[in-house]
């Protein structure tokens, strides 16, 4: 049986961390319920193209990822859609990945408004005691948004900034997203090769 993975990108920076992540779990076989905002669909656009818009994405992903994106399965959904099935705990997701997660939508989590659907099912996870992995992108970091980090992880979230690691001798941005995607696997429970393992020298 596959995992369903509810997974939103919202409207930081780093909208190919985002897309690596989508490409790793489907690789993987999940099913992914996915949600992307309206600051996410700018930033997918802005940061990697026209052809990574969201109506176009799994193209983008069999192009840049190869075929085996196609072993798992997207259903798209509207923030606006309250009524989407990861918004209810009885029929939500097996955990949820928020990748990159601005700071406003961190907010939204941390303070339990669930205003959309995005912050409904981080919500949902939270509630219902399911693994909820949050990779904020912002710096500097005001203490509102210090606060917010502390607020989801004492709720139980993860908090997996985006800070990829350079021990791993990265070449290329592919290299720092394989890192943070890894990470965002790890945190789920999936085994991964995405970035080499430390060994001393
Ligand atoms: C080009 C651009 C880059 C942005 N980068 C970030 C960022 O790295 N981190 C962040 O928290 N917000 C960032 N923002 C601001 C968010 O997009 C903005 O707060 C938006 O309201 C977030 O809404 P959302 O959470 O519904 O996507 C950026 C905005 C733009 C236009």
């Amino acid at each position: 049986m596959s995992t369903n993975i509810a997974l939103a990108i919202t409207g930081a920076s780093g909208a190919l961390y985002g897309v690596r992540v989508l490409a790793a779990l489907l690789e993987r076989g999940c099913d992914i319920d996915l949600v992307v905002t309206d600051f996410g669909r700018r930033l997918l656009r802005d940061e990697l193209g026209e052809a990574a818009a969201v109506d176009r994405l799994a193209d983008y992903l069999a192009r840049r990822y190869g075929p085996r994106v196609a072993e798992g399965r997207v259903a798209l959904h509207s923030n606006k859609d309250l009524g989407a099935r990861i918004a209810s705990g009885s029929g939500g997701a097996d955990a949820m990945v928020v990748v990159p997660c601005s700071m406003k939508t961190l907010a939204g989590i941390a303070h339990g408004l669930s205003r959309n659907l995005v912050e409904r099912a981080a919500d949902v996870m939270l509630k219902e005691r399911r693994p909820l992995v949050l990779v904020p992108r912002e710096t500097p970091l005001s203490l509102p948004q210090l606060r917010n980090m502390l607020l989801c992880g004492e709720a139980g979230a993860h908090v997996l900034p985006a800070m990829p690691a350079f021990y791993q001798l990265p070449r290329t941005l592919d290299d720092l997203a394989d890192f943070m995607a890894g990470k965002v696997l790890s945190a789920l429970g999936f085994k991964h090769d995405l970035y080499p393992k430390w060994e001393p020298r």
